[in-house]
């Protein structure tokens, strides 16, 4: 199977090659971005194996909420390090946190290009983002281990929450649900991937072009280096806002607390 490949241009706007991609991606909720050349890849890659020695000052991040901080999950083969946005500059060292601002213009870069697919006039991107669109809403920005020699799911299937979720992965694992089956998404060097969230799908339902949520899952397995490590960055909307479905006329046809899609969605999860 050959997924779709994107890059982003020197305009900063997202740009598919092979035009007929843009469709696969939108269908699929998941293209291969090609990585930047100004993003500095290789110093995330870099913090995120140092994480792994037990005596990393990082790992006594506190714990912010549930979400955030250094946290090792007993239930399955994840520890990860887990910040918002507004904790980067505190708690990351500066080239991690320019990494992730680096991040964000990536993000907006792509929802902007849903955007502009989804027919929504402009006006409006920025509130039916909750601000996304403008470089506000929510960001994380984590590192991320899966210990193959635990034997589990590294993680069950699921859709991302969110607006758009950037990923940076050093071994497979990664599958994705299309019409039925799962299937392999294989590294693919020099790319990340990018993967489409619910609240996406929730804001452009009712436009030209609705985005999917893509279903997907980690299996476990052992690789030549048994820890896997990611690097992921998450676009979400603010909890504690509002997103709002418009069609292409800029019609109002829906809106939703964030709050509440993601109770909704928690709820089908474990039904
Ligand atoms: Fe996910």
């Amino acid at each position: 199977m050959q997924l779709p490949i994107a890059a982003i241009s020197d305009q900063c706007d997202l740009d598919f090659p092979v035009e007929r991609d843009l469709d696969r991606a939108w269908e699929l909720g998941l293209f291969y971005l090609r990585t930047p050349d100004s993003l500095d890849l290789e110093a995330a890659r870099q913090f995120g194996r140092e994480l792994i020695a037990t005596d990393s000052p990082y790992r006594r991040v506190p714990h912010f909420g549930e979400l955030e901080g250094f946290i090792a999950l007993e239930n399955n083969q994840q520890t990860k390090l887990a910040l918002r946005r507004e904790r980067w500059a505190q708690h990351y060292p500066k080239q991690i946190t320019a990494f992730g601002r680096k991040l964000d213009t990536i993000g907006i870069a792509i929802i902007r290009e849903v955007f502009r697919q989804s027919g929504i006039p402009e006006v409006l991107w920025d509130r039916a983002s909750g601000g996304y669109a403008s470089g506000g809403g929510d960001a994380f920005l984590n590192f991320v281990h899966y210990d193959t020699r635990t034997s589990d799911w590294g993680l069950r299937p699921h859709t991302d929450y969110g607006f758009v979720t950037i990923l940076d992965a050093s071994a497979p694992g990664l599958q994705i649900e299309i019409s039925g089956e799962f299937e392999d998404v294989p590294v693919m060097p020099g790319h990340l991937i990018i993967n489409f969230g619910e609240a996406l799908n929730f804001i452009t339902a009712y436009s030209d072009r609705a985005v999917s949520a893509v279903t997907h899952r980690v299996v476990s397995q052992r690789s030549t280096d048994p820890v896997r490590h990611g690097v992921v960055y998450f676009a979400n909307p603010d909890l504690d806002g509002m997103l709002w479905q418009f069609d292409a006329s800029g019609e109002e046809r829906g809106s939703s607390s964030v709050q509440d899609l993601f109770a909704l969605l928690e709820q089908k999860l474990t039904r």
